[in-house]
């Protein structure tokens, strides 16, 4: 892939590791924020990562803060945005960045869960608009969920797809615009079941966890379920469907118990309890470890 002019917008978690990624495989990166203090803060963040990554430093000369968005998207090749997940707030920004880009600059959003044909839907030139989908943090998560719309051209989806490859990515096409894409609706699938058995009593939240854990979560990075059913046989894969699914958590509305979670002021860390009650200790003791997994994930790629 040649060099490419790409524009991010939104300097934010997302934003500032999404620059970061393209800018150490030599493309130019404009990022620009509606904060100034977070785009004054977005090289310093960047030079961080580079360094506690052991990342070539030198990619920080290749970003570029730029507080006016014209100017931020007007020569770009891509740009993708990061803002914060408000559709009102997305669909003005990419009406906005089309009365300043090419016709065929190829426009993406970073939306966690809002459907790419309710932002992009306004726009003049929707063959060239798509969703990506980054996982946090962008700079040690591989996946990126490259979305299309009915509207966008296979040209699009290509190019996307192999910018994202050759910034050592794996791409994932998603055919179709559901909501959550691939990666949350299999996520959420899991949380639905992992919630109804604490509901229901048949274990605690610590449980859970552990279930996972210590049984198929040791094997998902390197054997998905797909290949898990081929490898056990789909005629026991059916069996095992017949006695379980009719027992399986299937409400299309989100938990009770999750509700009254929330209702409760139990929100998780923020708040220090949710499932299970967090001290700051315990916070940081669980985000590192989570750190420290995915960076010996990603030296072993
Ligand atoms: N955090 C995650 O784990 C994660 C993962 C995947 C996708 N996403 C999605 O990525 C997007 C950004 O999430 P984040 O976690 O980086 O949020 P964030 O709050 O860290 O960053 C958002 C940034 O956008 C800026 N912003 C707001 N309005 C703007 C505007 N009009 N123009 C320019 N900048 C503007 C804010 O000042 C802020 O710096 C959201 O759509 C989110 O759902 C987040």
């Amino acid at each position: 892939m040649s060099k490419a002019k790409i524009a991010v917008l939104g300097a934010g978690l997302m934003g500032h590791g999404i620059a970061q990624v393209f800018a150490l495989v030599g493309h130019d990166v404009t990022i620009t924020d509606s904060i100034k203090a977070s785009l004054d803060s977005a090289k310093t963040r960047i030079a961080a990562n580079l360094r506690d990554l052991g990342d070539d430093a030198s990619a920080l000369e290749r970003v570029t803060p730029q507080p006016d968005l014209a100017a931020a998207v007007r020569d770009a090749d891509y740009v993708v945005e990061a803002v914060a997940e408000d559709l009102p707030l997305k669909q003005k920004l990419f009406a906005e960045v089309e009365r300043h880009v090419r016709p065929d600059t190829i426009l993406a959003s970073n939306t966690s869960v809002i459907p790419i044909t309710a932002i992009m839907g306004g726009l003049k030139r929707r063959e060239r608009a798509l969703g990506t989908h980054w996982w946090n943090p962008p700079f040690l998560v591989p996946l990126v969920e490259v979305i299309g719309t009915e509207w966008t051209s296979a040209q699009a989806i290509e190019w996307t797809m192999a910018l994202h490859a050759a910034a050592g990515k794996k791409p994932a096409h998603v055919k179709k615009d559901v909501p959550g894409f691939i990666g949350n609706r299999l996520q959420h699938a899991l949380w639905r079941e992992a919630i109804s058995l604490v509901e229901r009593g048949i274990c605690d939240a610590e449980t859970v966890d552990t279930v996972i854990k210590a049984s198929f979560g040791r094997r998902l990075a390197v054997l998905g379920p797909l290949e898990n059913a081929d490898l056990v046989g789909t005629d026991l894969t059916l069996a095992i469907h017949k006695t379980v699914l009719p027992d399986i958590e299937s409400r299309p509305l989100p938990s009770p118990y999750l509700e009254k979670l929330v209702a409760d002021g139990k929100l998780g860390f923020k708040s220090g309890e949710g499932f299970r009650k967090w001290s700051p200790e315990q916070q940081a003791a669980l985000r590192a470890k989570v750190v420290q997994h995915l960076k010996k994930a990603r030296a072993e790629d």
